[in-house]
């Protein structure tokens, strides 16, 4: 069998919109600059033992708040997912930082489930 894909464990996924009404907020300039900061901060985990994946979304249905930033996690053996309105790069990195510490993540601009 030939050998397959490299997984690696994770403590979270955060995924940011980029679809053009996002964009039009800022969400590209705000996924580069989480890149930056996850990356500086080792919170990234495919290059220095970080736990979080960022990866970016189309559409997550609420274009006139963005940026729109969505973040699964397993938190005490059961999925959680938080959804953040006008994100910029100062909440998505307290959000980073809670996933990675595996603490409560912050209610500041937070909506839905
Ligand atoms: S364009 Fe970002 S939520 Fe729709």
């Amino acid at each position: 069998m030939p050998p397959g894909p490299k997984s690696f464990a994770t403590r979270g996924h955060l995924l940011v919109c980029q679809n053009s009404n996002c964009k039009a907020r800022g969400s590209d300039l705000l996924y580069r600059a989480l890149w930056n900061v996850l990356e500086r901060d080792k919170l990234a985990y495919y290059k220095s033992g970080g736990s979080l994946r960022l990866t970016e979304s189309g559409c997550l249905g609420a274009c006139g708040f963005g940026p729109v930033m969505v973040c699964y996690r397993t938190r005490n053996g059961a999925m959680e997912e938080a959804w953040y309105a006008a994100v910029n790069v100062l909440l998505a990195r307290e959000v980073a930082q809670a996933m990675h510490d595996e603490t409560e993540l912050p209610a500041l601009q937070r909506y839905g489930p």
